[in-house]
């Protein structure tokens, strides 16, 4: 299990700090969520503060584009140092040509899954990916609750991926925390998004461990 914290529910007068409890708790990869206003209803931060964070952790950073249009502003992400990169399916309209704009600059494509989208509309682009994001709850704000049903979506798509041999792994992404990450993780989920089971604990670090081993308690 890869354990990713998203920036979302930190400190956000203190992202370095957030960056540090990451090193602390023991995280894989730094979760962080651009939102644009227009495909979600709400606004996050973009560019310049990517670059930022980027020159400050030695964490590959995962970036979850919730945005319209995702091509337009694409290459300035990867310059600034995105590693991980996800689209929305459901934002994006040549899909093909964008996954093949991420891995040529060196990072990990995805396709990001709203929880109504089924997993079938990725059949055919499934070899062309790293990963698939399914969200588990509808994207714009943090603190929401999961949606259990996405847990058939994670078990289909992981006996999809198994039955045809691919190197791509399966991201979770809204409400995952303590009472649910056991579950999670046996749907076949590799990488872990959670911003408010960590963040908004009084112990960060602690929380990530704890969730570790949550998770790790049933593998
Ligand atoms: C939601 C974001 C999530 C969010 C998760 O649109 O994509 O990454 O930060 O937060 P929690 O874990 O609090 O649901
Ligand atoms: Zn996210």
């Amino acid at each position: 299990m890869k354990l990713a914290p998203s920036l979302l529910a930190a400190d956000l007068a203190d992202l370095a700090g957030a960056l540090e409890l990451c090193d602390a708790g023991g995280a894989d990869v730094v979760h962080y969520d651009v939102m644009d206003g227009h495909f979600v209803p709400n606004l996050t931060f973009g560019i310049p503060v990517l670059k930022a964070l980027a020159a400050r952790t030695k964490l590959p950073i995962d970036v979850h584009l919730m945005v319209e249009e995702p091509d337009r502003l694409l290459d300035a992400y990867l310059d600034a140092g995105a590693a991980w990169v996800s689209v929305h399916w459901e934002a994006a309209t040549h899909l093909d040509r964008t996954l093949a704009r991420i891995r040529d600059a060196g990072a990990k494509a995805g396709v990001a899954l709203n929880p109504a989208t089924p997993i079938e509309v990725i059949t055919e682009i499934l070899p062309g990916l790293d990963f698939v994001l399914l969200m588990s709850v509808n994207p714009g704000f943090g603190g929401q609750d999961f949606l259990p049903y996405v847990l058939e979506k994670a078990r289909r798509l992981h006996q999809m991926i198994e039955q045809r041999k691919l190197p791509v792994t399966i991201e979770m992404d809204g409400g995952v925390g303590l009472s649910n990450i056991d579950q999670v993780v046996a749907s076949g989920v590799e990488v872990c998004v959670a911003g408010s089971a960590i963040f908004r604990q009084q112990d960060p670090a602690a929380a990530m461990r704890q969730l570790r081993q949550k998770a790790e308690s049933t593998a």
